[in-house]
Order: C-alpha cells, then structure tokens, then sequence
C-alpha cells in the first residue's frame, strides 16, 4: 500500500506528460476537444499537430497560455478563462510537445 503510493509519486514526478494528460481530463478539456470533438472544437490531435510548429520557441508556451485565458471577443470559454496561468501554460507546454 505504502510502497504503492510511493510508486505512483515517483511516476508522477518522472513523467511529466502524463501529469498533463491527467491534468486535461480533470480540467474537462476532453469534453469539447475529445474525440469526435464537440460544438466547433478541434480534436486534442489536430490541436497538437497545430501547435507543433512552436517547438524550441521558449516564449510561446507562455504566450498561448495568456491567449487562451484572455478568450476572443466573442469566443468565451470558460473552461479555458478560469484555468490557472500555471496549469494553462503546462497544458500548452503538453500540447506543443504532442498531447500525449
Ligand atoms: C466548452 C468547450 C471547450 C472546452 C471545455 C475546452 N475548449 Fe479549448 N477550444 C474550444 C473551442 C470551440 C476552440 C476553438 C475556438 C477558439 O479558438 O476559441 C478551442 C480552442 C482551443 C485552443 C486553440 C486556441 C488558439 O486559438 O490557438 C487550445 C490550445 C485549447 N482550446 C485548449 C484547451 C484546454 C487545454 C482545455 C482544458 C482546460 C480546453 N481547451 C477546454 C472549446 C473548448
């Protein structure tokens, strides 16, 4: 039981993209960009190849955090507004590297 938890901590801690993953689904972020996607939501897939063209650029992660949580002008999510700038700006890092 002990050595179990133990396990686990140290698994969340040695994989990173996986604590993302895990992070999208508590934040619902499958709900719309699942598979099929919903309303006019891209797939998690096609969001990742989309942002694929920002690897090696360091200030983009950042960028497509604060873009996402400011919301368009007419485009408000609140699943994307109220995340925390930490927690979005992890979620993008996951995207950009693949989603997986
Ligand atoms: C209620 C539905 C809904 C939920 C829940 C949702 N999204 Fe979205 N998302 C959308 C829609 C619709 C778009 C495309 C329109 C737009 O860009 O505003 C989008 C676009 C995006 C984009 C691309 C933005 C851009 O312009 O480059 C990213 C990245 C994204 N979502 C991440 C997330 C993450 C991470 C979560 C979970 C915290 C999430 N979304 C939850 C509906 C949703």
């Amino acid at each position: 039981m002990r050595a179990s938890l133990l396990l686990s901590l140290l698994l969340a801690s040695a994989l990173p993209a996986q604590a993302s993953s895990q992070l999208a689904l508590d934040k619902g972020c499958y709900s719309c960009h699942g598979e099929p996607p919903r309303r006019n939501a891209p797939s998690m897939a096609q969001l990742a190849a989309d942002y694929a063209r920002y690897r090696g650029q360091p200030d983009a992660p950042r960028q497509l955090a604060e873009k996402l949580r400011a919301g368009g002008l007419f485009a408000h999510i609140a699943a994307h507004e109220r995340l925390s700038p930490a927690d979005c700006e992890a979620l993008i890092r996951w995207i950009i590297e693949g989603a997986n």
